[in-house]
């Protein structure tokens, strides 16, 4: 039995977790600061680091707690080392290396991408090839898995991460922070009255979501210069349409060029309720590719799911010093 301490500081979320044997959640606590960056209409880097600090201590605690564990029971610290925030990363870092240091246990660093496919971990066991979507507010990425630990970025977005889209499109509809929720929601009552740009790319599993924001933002001062205003839950029915049934298509013409046993979404994205059901359609044409959904409280950021990650890479003996800093822009274990 391995039990590791993960902990996740990359953005606006500060998380500790207790997992067992990377596939069982003794405790995951999430300390959001939506609260605070809404106010702003956005994370505001600086204003996260603190908050971090503030919680680190308490969400740290709180998960050896609920887990009814002490420190002597963990075998490893893993943390997020990147990608994300630098001053937020730092936070996390900090913390997983002092408490290693204080209790003479080893450190798994852990690339926060990896994580988010891993949580799929606490659905199921993970069959190799495996194809993964990983959908987050900064990462659009096709991963090809040819089997445990082993990552290829078969497509990337040239622009902006799809989250980054649902954000920036939901401001400019005046919905608030964060986007991709409010934007699911509203979509839910809209209807097809408008008609948007088809993403293009050179490379058939790369994405694109620049311009379709663009053009959601033409369409709004085309109908203010008509004296007019955009209907919000069309424009947002739209937009999602367009963006997933793209982001779909580029995902099947993977499965049905590398045919894959498993096919995993992964990030906040993949809580996406139109998503959810646009991918289990498509997914009818390959019966025997299993279709994987982590739970919504594992696809938006959490630290459990980086004990999830953290197991497989403490197993393959993928330890960190303690001079190991936090990277903003951490490649895939493999990329160059
Ligand atoms: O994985 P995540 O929590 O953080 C990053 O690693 O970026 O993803 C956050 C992103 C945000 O852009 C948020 O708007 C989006 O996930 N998101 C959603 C939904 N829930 C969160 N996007 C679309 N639909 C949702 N239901
Ligand atoms: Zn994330």
């Amino acid at each position: 039995m391995t039990i590791l301490m993960a902990i996740e500081s990359s953005c606006d979320e500060t998380a500790c977790a207790v997992v067992k044997d990377g596939c069982e959640i003794l405790s995951s606590i999430v300390s959001s600061q939506i609260n605070v960056h809404t106010l702003y209409g956005g994370v505001v880097p600086e204003v996260a680091s603190r908050i971090h600090v503030e919680n680190i201590s308490t969400v740290v605690c709180e998960a050896l707690q609920q887990a009814k564990v002490t420190m002597a029971d963990i075998d490893a610290i893993a943390y997020t080392q990147g990608p994300g925030l630098i001053g937020s990363l730092h936070v996390g870092v900090q913390a997983a290396k002092a408490i290693a240091w204080a209790y003479h246990k080893p450190l798994v660093p852990v690339n926060h991408m990896t994580g988010h496919i891993y949580a799929n971990r606490f659905v199921t066991e993970l069959q190799w090839p495996l194809m993964a979507l990983v959908i987050s507010g900064g990462h659009t990425e096709l991963v090809w898995m040819e089997n445990d630990w082993d990552f290829k970025v078969i497509g990337t977005t040239r622009d902006d991460a799809i989250g980054e889209a649902y954000d920036k499109v939901a401001r400019v509809l005046g919905l608030g922070y964060p986007g991709g929720p409010k934007i699911d929601k509203i979509a839910k009552e809209g209807k097809p009255h408008y008609t948007l740009p088809t993403p293009k790319t050179a490379s058939p599993y790369d994405f694109s979501f620049s311009g379709l924001k663009t053009a959601v933002l033409q369409m709004i001062q085309r109908e203010e210069k008509k004296g007019e205003t955009v209907n919000v839950a069309d424009a947002a029915y739209c937009f999602q349409e367009t963006a997933l049934q793209s982001m779909v298509k580029k995902t099947m013409a993977a499965v049905d060029e590398y045919r894959p046993a498993m096919l995993v979404l992964a990030g906040g994205v993949a809580a996406n309720s139109r998503l959810r059901v646009l991918m289990e359609e498509a997914m009818k044409e390959y019966p025997e590719v299993k279709l994987v959904i982590p739970p919504l409280s594992c696809c938006t950021d959490n630290a459990a799911m980086i004990g999830a990650a953290g197991y497989v890479a403490y197993k393959h003996g993928l330890f960190g010093g303690f001079d190991a800093a936090a990277d903003p822009a951490l490649l895939m274990p493999g990329e160059e």
